[in-house]
């Protein structure tokens, strides 16, 4: 950014009453210039709209809407090109293209800002480029769906330990591990359609609080901006952040799943786990342990979370205080969004590469399936099937089967028919068949559950939606 720091003269755009210019420190606090740039195609999008009306509703002439537009597509052109010299001296994206515009047109720039305030004008810049990004969002969401479901397809049958408190539970297929993702992330998408159906709702021309004194059409800029209508209360209009909030909150219930992702691909990667081998294009070497392959991607992203969580805490601050109706600190709303927005999408896209590329290792996951008793629930599920014992007294038979395996250093599939009678008299050779894995999670078939059938009909719901 080019520094034409200048603390003679007032702000040309509203030093009207200003005998001198801002002191250096008050320049620097208020300007926003340096972030705010980001929004220069929304803001001169609002400002064709906004011309547009003015001039459809007689309000400036038809000769001089057409150099506001002109000039403003000049501008659109020399920032695309890096041409353009921001000034912080001009504050904020507003003045510094309303300035340009002056320099490129003369005085008929000056009639671009009747019947706006910039308080309007940021809530449409901000609110537009908000959009944009849910809608990125939901592009990106979709995407790691996708490789999630072609994951769960590959492994429907693949069985893996499933986990409670981090220990083995039951059996599992990795292919219902992944559709679980998928149903996280299918609410992630959800959250983010309806913030968009929130935030569709034009905000220009509620002007500074209060509404206009001229004949403007609503509707109109409404329409040409692509949102559904025009907000209903311009107080609210000019105060209010819902609309980056709720992209934050979505961001940080999306960051936490896509963390919780993020760990279990580290544990899963390690040589103790071994489940997965994540391919080298998601992780790094050492540069002192040669034999290491460190799941770093994985890794950022769970500290992404982290910072996107302090965004939505920082909003939700600067906010909390805040009467009505726009007040500076609102200014501080867009670096925590754009921050965030980065965060999210640079996660997304990470863990999309990375749950597309890894390499499933089925033998290791398969072994630790069975191991650590995962098939008690099926041996006393069998006892209430086939003998008839109600399910607490099979679950203490079933206790002391574990014990007396656990004793031999052997897992339950391999206690010998004798030891089995012991315990319980009515078991017989037929209990091995659910001793297994693959027949612990076949007679898993209930709404959700994991049989690799169950699991295919949870694919097909969700290709269909996806
Ligand atoms: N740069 C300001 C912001 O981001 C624009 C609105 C300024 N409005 C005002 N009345 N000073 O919030």
């Amino acid at each position: 950014m080019a520094d034409t720091t200048d603390t003679k003269s007032s702000n040309q755009m509203w030093g009207g009453r200003f005998a001198s210019g801002p002191d250096a420190i008050m320049e620097e606090i208020n300007a926003s210039i340096g972030f705010d740039k980001k929004l220069f195609a929304q803001d001169i999008r609002g400002s064709i709209a906004h011309a547009t009306m003015l001039a459809h509703q007689g309000i400036i002439s038809a000769d001089d809407k057409d150099k506001i537009v002109h000039g403003l597509n000049t501008i659109l052109s020399e920032i695309e090109s890096g041409n353009f010299e921001f000034s912080r001296r001009l504050e904020d994206i507003h003045m510094n293209i309303e300035a340009r515009l002056a320099t490129l047109i003369g005085p008929a720039a000056g009639r671009l800002h009747t019947a706006r305030s910039r308080n309007d004008q940021v809530a449409l810049d901000f609110r537009l480029w908000v959009k944009e990004e849910l809608e990125k969002t939901e592009k990106m969401l979709t995407g790691l769906i996708a490789a999630f479901l072609d994951r769960a397809e590959e492994h429907a049958e693949s069985v893996m330990p499933g986990f409670t408190h981090l220990q083995t539970a039951q059996p599992v297929t990795f292919g219902h591990h992944c559709m679980a993702y998928v149903e996280m992330f299918g609410r992630d998408r959800s959250r983010v359609r309806h913030a968009i159906e929130h935030l569709d709702e034009s905000p220009i021309g509620a002007a500074a609080l209060a509404g206009t004194g001229y004949p403007i059409d609503r509707h109109m800029t409404a329409k040409a901006l692509g949102f559904r209508e025009p907000t209903r209360n311009s107080i609210d209009t000019v105060s209010d952040r819902d609309f980056a909030i709720e992209f934050l909150s979505i961001a940080a219930i999306t960051g936490m799943h896509l963390s919780r992702l993020a760990e279990e691909i580290v544990i899963w990667s390690t040589p103790q786990f071994g489940f997965v081998r994540l391919s080298d294009a998601f992780s790094t070497g050492s540069s002192i342990m040669p034999q290491k392959k460190n799941p770093d991607a994985a890794e950022l992203v769970r500290a992404k979370t982290g910072r996107i969580n302090g965004s939505l805490v920082a909003l939700l601050t600067i906010m909390k205080g805040l009467p009505l109706a726009y007040s500076k600190d609102m200014q501080e709303d867009k670096e925590q969004v754009f921050d965030a927005a980065e965060s999210l999408e640079l996660a997304i896209a990470a863990m999309t590469g990375m749950v597309r590329d890894l390499t499933v290792n089925t033998a290791r996951m398969k072994a630790a399936a069975g191991s650590g008793f995962s098939t008690a629930t099926d041996l006393a599920d069998w006892l209430v099937r086939e003998a008839g014992l109600p399910f607490r007294d099979a679950h203490h038979v079933t206790g002391r089967a574990v014990a007396l395996a656990e004793s031999k250093g052997c897992d339950l599939a391999e206690l010998p028919l004798a030891d089995l009678q012991a315990i319980h008299p009515d078991i017989t050779d037929k209990v091995y068949d659910v001793l297994t894995v693959e027949a612990s999670v076949a007679s898993r078939k209930s709404f959700g559950g994991t049989a690799p059938s169950e699991v295919r009909r949870q694919i097909a719901f969700w290709r269909a939606r996806n």
